[in-house]
């Protein structure tokens, strides 16, 4: 399926096929394995049902004598048993596969790996990066950047019903199940915008519960990093700072949390740097003013079931507080 947008690290991906770090491509070797043996048996079978098709006696009475033939039991015993050997050796092979493979993804060594807590919402996600001490450094939502050859923890939790993260690109799935956390190892070895989206049906809106994950060279995630840890800036224009008023004493700040000002609400996305993200709405739109807007309007319209009620903003009040939005870089 086409994306139905890129962002400005270029076209994202999302798929199996296209292994871009190394836990992804132990789980592409084993599907190789698997298809590749369970194709060979498929081959077989179909071979020696034709095979038998051709050689069945045609008519009733030959059967008949077949059948209680001492020698034609002989060969179906040895067919049989065949058949059975082939089997365990095939299905046993697969198992031993398969159990390495799991033993590989959970030996991604820690050494000096990047830690994020990672917790699913209805119906989005929240990175909460660690710093070296495991302490909350910066808190992002719906994206994660990723430094290329790193290794990075991702600590899976759940804040209401059963989520699953799902970065095909980059590994396979993990539930994320309330009251548990599970831990995800992965390392992204090419720089690249890869999608990933939540596997598990969480409610209305499951299929619009999407991220990006965003890998790039280890000096620009740098980069990144820092400009994501200073609060935000104080806005400049008077629109802008109007817009902060706004967004003070409309309800805003009771929700959501931006550095620098008093908006400290924990319940929705942390929106300090919100303008630095390449998407809005957990992966549905691109991050764009006229996109902002509609959401801030009317968020429910776009998606039913969210928990962002609509607002009554005058359109004065909605320019001034997307222009102090556009200021949050
Ligand atoms: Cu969260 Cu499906």
């Amino acid at each position: 399926m086409a994306p139905p947008f890129t962002t400005s690290a270029g076209a994202f991906l999302q798929s199996v096929l296209h292994p871009q770090g190394i836990q992804a491509e132990r789980i592409w070797n084993l599907w190789n394995l698997t298809l590749v043996l369970c194709g060979a048996v498929f081959f077989l079978i179909v071979t020696v049902f034709l095979y038998v098709l051709w050689r069945a006696p045609r008519s009733t009475a030959t059967t008949k004598a077949d059948v209680h033939n001492q020698h034609s039991k002989r060969v179906h015993h040895i067919a049989i048993a065949w058949a059975l050997g082939l089997s365990a050796a095939g299905l046993g092979s697969l198992f031993a596969v398969d159990m390495l493979t799991a033993r590989q993804l959970s030996q991604l060594l820690p050494d000096d790996a990047l830690r994020i807590d990672l917790t699913g919402h209805q119906w989005w996600w929240q990175a909460t990066y660690l710093n070296s001490a495991g302490a909350p450094d910066f808190i992002v939502a719906n994206e994660l950047q990723l430094p290329v050859g790193r290794t990075v923890l991702i600590n899976l939790r759940s804040d209401d019903v059963i989520h699953s993260l799902w970065i095909p690109a980059l590994h396979g799935k993990l539930d994320l199940i309330p009251g548990r956390t599970a831990t995800l190892r992965l390392r992204a070895d090419a720089p690249g915008s890869y999608r990933g989206q939540c596997a598990e049906f969480c409610g209305e809106q499951h299929a619009l519960m999407a991220l990006l994950a965003i890998a790039k060279p280890a000096e620009q995630y740098e980069a990144w990093a820092v400009s994501q840890r200073r609060p935000a800036a104080p806005p400049q224009t008077e629109s802008a700072k109007h817009g902060l008023r706004v967004f003070l004493s409309n309800g805003c700040a009771s929700c959501h949390t931006i550095r620098g000002t008093a908006a400290a609400g924990t319940l929705g996305p942390d929106l300090t740097h919100l303008a630095a993200r390449e998407t809005l709405a957990a992966g549905m739109l691109p991050n764009q003013r006229g996109h902002l807007a509609g959401w801030i309007a009317n968020a429910r319209a776009i998606k039913p079931g969210v928990a962002m009620p609509p607002s009554t903003l005058t359109p004065n009040d909605l320019h001034s507080l997307l222009d102090f939005m556009e200021t949050l870089r």
